[in-house]
């Protein structure tokens, strides 16, 4: 059986993904493709347990180390409920966020540092990866703002340091320096209809589909 693509999209705060994926799937089904559009932390029950672990409370709840552990904890449930079994059932699975979004908040932000995320991935999920990982580029001030003015109230990792913001932005372009074969970046700061041209664009290209 043809297996599924599995195609992620990252980014910092406010950077648009939810509408974007919501946009790319519309555009995925008219072509009819058999799709699942899932999101991290969540996507299965007992990850979206784990979610509210995670993005409520106080900013140092967690220790760096325990929060990396908790994303991973919620990513092998996702992984073994929701995405694995779709992908083996030749399903299109897009995800609002994945592995890349540890590497970036808790690898690069919080400090834990890149080998101990990708040490953690490597017993938790092997060499399992996307087929391809959209991240929405943007300012963090900006992307603060829209975040804020879209929820009216902030989550934990919004209420973190600007610092914190602005590494994580770096550590996601560094992500995508180390693996073009799998990132594209695109520029969020562009008009919405823009951004959704860019991302389709990038999903026809790497994943072999008919130009639209
Ligand atoms: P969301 O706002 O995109 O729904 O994601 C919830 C928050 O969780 C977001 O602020 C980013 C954060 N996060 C991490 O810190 N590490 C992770 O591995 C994931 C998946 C999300």
């Amino acid at each position: 059986m043809n297996r599924g693509r599995f195609i992620t999209l990252e980014g910092g705060e406010g950077a648009g993904k939810s509408t974007q994926l919501r946009r790319l799937a519309e555009a995925l089904a008219e072509r009819s493709l058999d799709l699942v559009v899932t999101r991290e932390p969540g996507g299965a029950a007992g990850a979206e347990q784990i979610r509210r672990l995670l993005v409520e409370g106080e900013p140092g709840r967690w220790t760096p180390m325990t929060e990396a552990l908790l994303h991973i904890a919620a990513r092998r449930d996702h992984l073994e409920r929701t995405i694995w079994p779709a992908l083996e059932a030749g399903r299109w699975v897009l995800c609002d966020r994945f592995a890349d979004s540890t590497m970036a908040y808790q690898g690069y932000g919080l400090g834990l540092g890149r080998d101990v995320v990708a040490r953690l991935h490597q017993v938790a999920i092997g060499e399992f990866q996307p087929d391809l990982t959209v991240i929405l580029d943007l300012p963090p001030d900006l992307g603060l703002a829209r975040a804020e003015a879209r929820r009216g109230t902030e989550t934990r990792y919004e209420r973190m340091e600007p610092a914190f913001h602005r590494r994580l932005r770096d550590g996601f372009l560094d992500i995508a320096r180390r693996d073009p074969g799998r990132c594209a970046v695109v520029d969020a700061t562009a008009p919405l209809d823009d951004v959704s041209a860019a991302v389709l664009a990038c999903v026809v290209d790497r994943c072999g589909l008919a130009p639209p």
